[in-house]
């Protein structure tokens, strides 16, 4: 099977082809992604109807792109998937609007996709072939997705079986990568100029670990970015210092990787995890893709990240998380597709 996968949930537009085999498994054969991120650094942060002309625009040049990389043509496509859900509604649209478009005209099935799910598939991409014993394999599974939007952990019994167990009560992680940034005026998006910058720091500030002992698997990171906010102007610190600021992105990274970890670990301990999945933007992070190493080898759990190019967002992991929807007949009519911005994993 061959799917044309489609992402347009915040500020990336993307497609990807993805050709599956029953024996094989899946393999990706072109993905590309047109950034806005040049366009939203002027902002400091995506202005929703700016995103959305933007897609508009971009959309049907990467999926020609696209399927031009794949040496594939339109009719060749034998389903379209693509995120409905959630993220900003205007650039939902567009993706929702050209896929139901497509998939009508060329009247193959249509896949809606859940973008969290996707990136909580993420990480096996490339690992699974759809042999029954193989896929048993890595379940139960505990994946946590930390992005812009989104900071969940989710069970998984087996693929596409999955139930929320925690999430942030506020902030997600990536935002407050984001807006520690903002504070020290590095720019957008903020993860990865913390991760660079803290790399020349020393984590010897003592920022809270929020809900770090709450019981639960619930996270909050807003306070957190308060904690920064008032270091920074309460005390009248002099943030212009290279060296100070070095010392405040490795501290914040440290308090955000410190919180995920443990909870992460806490839940594969309770849940008897096999594998621990970890996926979204800020599983880019090198602190945190270490840390989780040295944590699930020391509790002898397998850990599967997704390749960085998988972490943010792209249209590979939504073709995939497309195909494991496809395996069950799991379609839906063009007529009846809707971009939700507010669609949540239960
Ligand atoms: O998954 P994603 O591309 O978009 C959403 O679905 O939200 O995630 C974007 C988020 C941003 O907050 C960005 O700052 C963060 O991922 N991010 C990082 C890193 N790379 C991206 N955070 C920490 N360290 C990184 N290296
Ligand atoms: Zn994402």
């Amino acid at each position: 099977m061959i799917i044309l996968g489609i992402e347009t949930s915040c500020d990336e537009t993307a497609a990807a082809v993805l050709q599956a085999d029953k024996k094989k498994g899946a393999k990706i054969l072109s993905s590309v992604v047109s950034s806005q991120i040049k366009t939203h650094a002027k902002t400091g942060g995506v202005v929703p109807e700016v995103a959305a002309r933007m897609h508009i625009e971009n959309i049907l040049p990467v999926i020609d792109a696209a399927l031009k990389k794949a040496g594939k043509k339109l009719h060749n496509i034998q389903a379209i998937a693509v995120t409905s859900g959630p993220g900003l509604i205007t650039s939902l649209m567009v993706g929702v609007d050209t896929a139901k478009t497509l998939a009508s005209a060329l009247n193959i099935p249509l896949i809606a996709v859940n973008h969290v799910e996707a990136h909580a598939c993420s990480p096996l991409i490339d690992k699974l072939g759809t042999k029954n014993q193989e896929l048993k394999n890595f379940f139960p599974a505990v994946a946590l997705v930390v992005s812009g939007g989104h900071t969940d952990l989710i069970l998984m019994q087996g693929v596409l079986r999955q139930k929320k167990i925690g999430q942030t009560v506020d902030d997600a992680a990536g935002e407050c990568f984001d807006k520690t940034a903002k504070i020290l005026n590095l720019g957008y998006p903020g993860g990865p100029l913390i991760a660079k910058l803290a790399k020349d720091g020393t984590p010897n500030i003592d920022f809270p670990r929020p809900m770090i002992a709450s019981g639960d698997f619930n996270f909050s990171f807003s306070g957190l970015k308060t904690a920064v906010l008032y270091y920074v102007t309460g005390q009248r610190l002099n943030v212009k210092g290279q060296r100070l600021k070095a010392d405040i992105a490795a501290s914040v990274q440290q308090a955000i990787v410190d919180v995920l970890v443990i909870k992460t670990i806490a839940a594969a301990k309770k849940y008897r995890a096999k594998t621990i999945l970890l996926g979204g933007g800020v599983a880019a992070n090198g602190s945190l893709r270490e840390r989780l190493k040295i944590e699930s080898k020391k509790l002898n759990v397998n850990l599967l990240i997704a390749k960085p190019e998988h972490c943010t967002d792209n249209a590979d992991i939504i073709a995939f998380c497309g195909w494991l929807h496809a395996r069950k007949k799991d379609f839906i009519s063009p007529f009846k597709i809707q971009a939700q911005s507010g669609w949540e994993i239960r």
